[in-house]
């Protein structure tokens, strides 16, 4: 094992030459999207430059592009260990996919039926579900964040859990906390309710391997915005389960997955883009270990963004005014993603970021859609939260000037 390319990683990504008042920008925007490796934009512009057509055609330019979507539905099924590149869906974001299973799933549901969804979600995984029950008479119970860990607890929703559930909605990872969910005990106690589970890895996605097989979960989105691609949402959905629902569609479309799924004109150019920072992430795991293996690559960054969050945290400790929500532990780290959201005393979340971005510093500041979650911890009118989220091009240096800069608001 090769130690961490983080030097070659970050000569991919132009915009890491940003500066700002002479300084080096440091990006620690993340979980609100990631910056691209030069290969995503060679592959979006050679896109438009040599194969820009729709599908169906007789010409070069239109089977190329067939070929194309065919090609990163495979590379996307290993990236999420599908069964099946059929069992990938491409479609706008996350959140739109989203509401697109939500209607089709909701058609399913009975009055009196449940649906389980958390506080600690962003709000993309609780509200289509949410409008989908109102539809139907269904009933919409919250699995609670606690608020002493900022995570989810097993026990709070085998409470839940009754032979009404239909659906337990839950993300792998909170976008503004950083707290990973053992998401594969979640499906073990919902089937044996009888429930589906449908998972939100948009934030988790970049930070490790996602087994959509190992978590043994119903449904999974995520989006390639997230992990170093362009706009663009994924959703994988058991190839049995995609097949019998009945999704919304105009009429010639195919009546079988994936087609009956993705409606209208795809972005070709964003799926192009896709399978580049796929490539770039294999390259990774090439540099690493020798094998050019998707989830190694995610194993190997995992590793490498723990020493971050763990160097964050350790030099958080002496800062007395800033306050971390959820885990602070350092040593903790390997069960979390390196994204950090805190409060300095004294100073709005709004004024932190406004200082650090000054400082040539990129962070969030406010509640990033997890509403609920702002909202339970009593800081919704008090500014949120400032998030600073760390990713495989961040380095030690930039977490050592992350430090200083916040010692001196
Ligand atoms: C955890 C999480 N879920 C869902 C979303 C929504 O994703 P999209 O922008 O692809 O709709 C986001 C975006 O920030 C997110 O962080």
């Amino acid at each position: 094992m090769h130690a961490f390319p983080t030097e070659w990683a970050r000569a991919q990504f132009p915009a890491l030459q940003l500066a700002i008042e002479g300084q080096p920008a440091i990006f620690l925007d993340g979980p609100g999207g990631t910056q691209v490796p030069e290969p995503v934009i060679k592959a979006v512009c050679d896109y438009y430059r040599k194969n820009n057509s729709n599908l169906g055609g007789k010409f070069i330019t239109s089977q190329n592009t067939a070929e194309l979507v065919q090609r990163a539905r495979v590379q996307l099924a290993e990236f999420l260990n599908a069964r099946a590149p059929e069992e990938i869906i491409f479609g706008a974001n996350m959140t739109t996919l989203t509401f697109s299973l939500s209607r089709a799933l909701g058609r399913t549901w009975r009055p009196g039926d449940e649906v389980i969804v958390t506080s600690l979600d962003h709000d993309a995984n609780i509200t289509p579900w949410r409008l989908a029950a109102g539809e139907r008479g269904t009933v919409v119970r919250t699995w609670e964040v606690d608020l002493e860990t900022c995570t989810l607890e097993l026990a709070d929703l085998q409470r839940l859990l009754s032979p009404r559930t239909r659906l337990v909605a839950v993300t792998l990872a909170s976008n503004a906390i950083g707290s990973v969910i053992d998401v594969a005990s979640v499906c073990r106690l919902a089937h044996g309710s009888g429930a589906q589970v449908f998972v939100d890895a948009v934030h988790f996605a970049p930070h490790g391997p996602i087994d959509v097989q190992g978590l043994d979960c119903d449904y999974l989105a995520c989006s390639a915005y997230k992990f170093f691609g362009p706009h663009l949402g994924v959703l994988w959905g058991r190839s049995q389960l995609m097949e019998q629902l009945e999704s919304y569609k105009v009429r010639p479309a195919p009546g079988c997955a994936p087609g009956k799924w993705e409606t209208g004109t795809q972005n070709f150019e964003a799926i192009a883009g896709v399978q580049a920072a796929l490539a770039y992430l294999r390259e990774v795991g090439y540099r690493t270990s020798g094998q050019a293996i998707l989830h190694d690559a995610m194993n190997v960054i995992r590793e490498h963004e723990t020493h971050l969050g763990q160097a964050f945290l350790e030099g958080v400790r002496s800062q007395h005014r800033i306050e971390i929500y959820g885990s602070a532990d350092p040593e903790a780290c390997g069960a979390r993603t390196p994204t950090f959201a805190f409060r300095v005393h004294g100073v709005t979340p709004a004024e932190v970021a406004e200082k650090l971005a000054r400082a040539g510093i990129f962070v969030w500041s406010g509640h990033f859609y997890a509403v609920d979650l702002v909202d339970r911890l009593g800081l919704a009118k008090d500014g949120g939260l400032v998030r600073a989220g760390f990713v495989h091009y961040n380095t030690l240096e930039e977490v050592e000037r992350t430090l200083d800069a916040l010692a001196r608001i």
